[in-house]
C-alpha cells in the first residue's frame, strides 16, 4: 500500500526559538513514522530547519516557489535554491497565494514545474471556494485547478503530490466531512487515471481545519493518502497525533 504523507504549513508563523522547540519535539516524538512526514516552512528558516532536521525522516518543504529558473524577479526564490537547502517538497497553488497574490491556474502549473525540474515534488493545492460549492460548482473548480497543472506537465504528472483543500475549511475550524473530502477526491483521483496509467501513486491530501480529533477518520477514506495540516503542524503534540493517526491508516 502506498505511504501517507502528513505535510504541515506552518504558513508565516515561527521564530528561531520557536521552530527550535517545536521541531525538537516533533522529532523527539516521531520516533520512525509509519508514513512519510514533512513541514513546509518560511523560506528564512529552510537553513535552520536543515539542521535540526539533519538525518531525521522528517522532510523539509517549502510554501511557495518561483516559477522562474532565475534573474530579475525581486522577492523571488528558485527551486534550484530550495534544493541547497535540502528541500523536498514546494506548496505550490495555496489558496492563500491564489486570494492574496492573484496566482492564476497558469502561473501554479509553471511553479509545479519549476519544481519538478529541480526533483522538488510540488504540492498542488486545488480547492473551492463556498460560493462555488454553494452554487454546485465545486468539481468544475478543483478539474480546472488541475488541469492546468496536468497540462503544463504532461508524463510528470505521476510525480506531483495534490492537496484539496475547500477555501471554506482552512482556518474556519469546519471541515469537510469525510465523505464530502472522499467524493472530490475520486473526482481528482478519475482525472489523474485519464492522464497517466500511474495516477494510483500520485498521494492526494487532505486539508483544511484536519486536527488530531478528526484525521483518523479522514485518513481511513480510501483516496486520502494523508494531510496538509495549518494551524494543528503548530503544536507537535496535535501534529504527533496526525501522524500516528496517518501511520495506522
Ligand atoms: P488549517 O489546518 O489551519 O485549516 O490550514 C489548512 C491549510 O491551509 C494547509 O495548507
Amino acid at each position: 500500500m502506498k505511504k501517507k504523507l502528513i505535510a504541515g504549513n506552518w504558513k508565516m508563523n515561527g521564530s528561531i526559538e520557536a521552530n527550535d522547540g517545536l521541531v525538537r519535539a516533533v522529532l523527539a516524538g516521531m520516533g520512525t513514522p509509519g508514513c512519510a512526514v514533512a513541514v513546509c516552512v518560511p523560506a528564512p528558516y529552510l537553513a535552520q530547519l536543515q539542521m535540526l532536521r539533519a538525518a531525521s525522516a522528517l522532510e523539509l518543504g517549502a510554501q511557495d516557489v518561483s516559477a522562474h529558473d532565475k534573474g530579475a524577479y525581486t522577492g523571488e526564490v528558485s527551486a534550484a535554491m530550495l534544493r541547497e537547502f535540502g528541500v523536498r517538497y514546494a506548496i505550490v497553488g495555496h489558496s492563500e497565494r491564489r486570494q492574496y497574490h492573484g496566482e492564476t491556474d497558469v502561473l501554479v502549473a509553471d511553479k509545479a514545474k519549476a519544481a519538478l525540474a529541480q526533483g522538488i515534488t510540488p504540492i498542488v493545492c486545488v480547492g473551492e471556494t463556498l460560493a462555488q460549492r454553494e452554487a454546485g460548482q465545486t468539481e468544475e473548480v478543483v478539474k480546472r485547478q488541475l488541469a492546468a497543472v496536468i497540462h503544463a506537465n504532461g508524463h510528470c504528472v505521476s510525480e506531483l503530490v495534490v492537496a484539496y483543500e475547500p477555501v471554506w475549511a482552512i482556518g474556519t475550524g469546519k471541515t469537510a466531512s469525510p465523505q464530502m473530502a472522499q467524493a472530490v477526491h475520486a473526482v481528482l483521483r478519475a482525472q489523474l487515471r485519464a492522464a497517466t496509467p500511474q495516477a494510483d501513486r500520485v498521494q492526494i491530501l487532505y486539508g483544511g481545519s484536519m486536527n488530531a480529533a478528526n484525521a483518523a477518520e479522514l485518513l481511513a477514506q480510501p483516496d486520502i493518502d494523508g494531510g496538509l495540516i495549518g494551524g494543528a503542524s503548530l503544536k507537535a503534540a496535535d501534529f504527533l497525533t496526525i501522524v500516528t493517526a496517518a501511520g495506522r491508516a
